[in-house]
């Protein structure tokens, strides 16, 4: 057990998948995995442990923004010692050179958060993934002929804004999008040694206003929820 998930030591396995919702979490669980235990509930943040294809996986939320999955990230990488974890999210494009329904593999996370620096002195505001899980999801896409590419995006703690334009940090580092999450889990990660990596669904184009419906969301997240299982057998 530890502050935040209930589960015992052993429950969860050595990768783990991590949306934010936890009702996605237990969308993947229902509808993916075999063998399936709920392992922890506190908070109504739900991790569940089964066997995607005979391998042990777990799935769990992260909560939404960097203060939520900094404490889920470091708690499943120092007290159960989760080797890799993927996030799999939705994010806002800034350009309508993305399109709805594209899949984003995280390259650099740019953000005006000080977590990083105050939590493990960590200097700047680029973060890369972390370890093997970037390079496998793209070996693991090329193998299922799915199209994913490469990105840096902008970890933001702000959803709700005055300015209309690019934020100066995203335009400084030609981040194509916006998520609330990827830098803080990379700095943990960075900060002990693990694998991390962020795949994202584009859910709304920021400048067109465009977004992915409530009834397409779960066809919409199937191909990103399939490539990161499929990773995780490597
Ligand atoms: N901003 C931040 N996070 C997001 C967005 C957004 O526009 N869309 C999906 N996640």
């Amino acid at each position: 057990m530890s502050v935040h998930i209930a589960a015992k030591k052993g429950e969860i396995a050595k990768i783990v998948l991590q949306p934010g919702d936890p009702l996605r979490a237990k969308y993947i669980a229902d509808h993916f995995l075999e063998e399936v235990k709920l392992v922890s509930q506190t908070r109504n943040i739900y991790y569940f442990t089964g066997k995607y294809k005979g391998k042990e996986i777990s799935v769990g939320a992260s909560g939404m923004g960097i203060p939520s999955i900094g404490i889920y990230s470091y708690e499943l990488f120092t007290e159960f010692d989760v080797d890799t974890i993927i996030r799999i999210g939705t994010c806002g494009a800034y350009t309508s050179d993305l399109k709805l329904f594209d899949l984003l593999n995280v390259e650099f996370s740019a953000s005006e958060s000080t977590y990083a620096k105050f939590a493990w002195g960590i200097e700047g505001d680029l973060i890369s993934h972390q370890g093997t899980a970037f390079g496998q999801i793209n070996e693991t896409a090329k193998g299922m002929d799915l199209d994913i590419k490469p990105t840096h995006i902008h970890t933001s703690d702000i959803f709700y804004r005055k300015e209309e334009g690019l934020p100066a940090l995203a335009a400084k580092y030609n981040c194509s999008a916006v998520e609330m999450e990827a830098f803080a889990l990379f700095a943990n990660a960075q900060h002990l040694g693990k694998n991390a990596a962020t795949i994202l669904t584009v859910s709304d184009i920021i400048p067109t206003r465009e977004q992915i419906s409530a009834d397409q969301r779960e066809k919409a997240l199937k191909p990103m929820i399939e490539l990161a299982l499929e990773t995780a057998l490597k």
